[in-house]
């Protein structure tokens, strides 16, 4: 797919993104879900204003609109699980190391090493979705996990587009990148998974059968 597909496939999920639930009816989240989700949360909002100016860098101006839809996509998901945080009566939290380091870490680096970094967590991102709309037995917590993940999953193919033939040190390396991220997250978040019916194993199982670079 070329980069006008791409833009356009992001302006269309734009387009038709449905209009809230209704969060006044409030939620009932376990304790460790609710831990969990303040967690994504702030991962969903780190800033993605260095990753626009990698992809305007490009030249590439269609590229460059998609990915500011998609930043605005991550910035969404912040918000849908901050409302559904305060429909569960639950305050957003400030900072948690995995994410300083996270953030961190892309600053640093350019455009496909930034990919690379975003992807190990795009692709733990799809597990822990899927677990949270298929294992909530809350109706807004699957609702907001089902919205999440339908982003999540076009998110994943629209990255794996940029970062096509890479070295295969540079696959592995990543390959053990997301299994030492898996691992980290199974453990953080190992409470609220077994909520959702998925044990931590499962869980690093499930994602690592995932990630592949082509
Ligand atoms: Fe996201
Ligand atoms: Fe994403």
């Amino acid at each position: 797919m070329t980069s006008v597909t791409w833009r356009t496939r992001f302006e269309q999920a734009a387009l038709h993104r449905p209009s809230d639930p209704d969060w006044t009816r409030g939620a009932r989240l376990p304790r460790a879900v609710v831990r969990s989700v303040q967690r994504f949360q702030l991962g969903e909002s780190s800033d993605g204003a260095g990753l626009v100016r990698k992809a305007e860098r490009t030249g590439d101006a269609d590229y460059a609109v998609a990915v500011k839809l998609f930043v605005a996509e991550e910035r969404d998901h912040a918000r849908l699980l901050a409302e559904l945080l305060h429909a569960a009566g639950a305050p957003t939290i400030d900072a948690h190391w995995t994410d300083t380091v996270f953030v961190r870490m892309r600053r640093l680096v350019g455009l496909r090493v930034e990919l690379l970094v975003l992807m190990v967590a795009e692709v733990v991102a799809l597990r822990y979705y899927r677990a949270m709309r298929d294992g909530s037995t809350d109706p807004l917590a699957a609702e907001v996990g089902r919205r999440i993940l339908a982003d999540e999953q076009r998110h994943v193919p629209f990255h794996v587009a940029q970062l096509r033939g890479l070295p295969a040190p540079v696959r592995w390396a990543w390959r053990g990148a997301v299994a030492a991220a898996t691992v980290v997250v199974a453990l953080d978040h190992g409470p609220a998974l077994r909520a959702w019916g998925v044990a931590r194993r499962a869980f690093i199982r499930d994602t690592l059968a995932e990630a592949h670079l082509p």
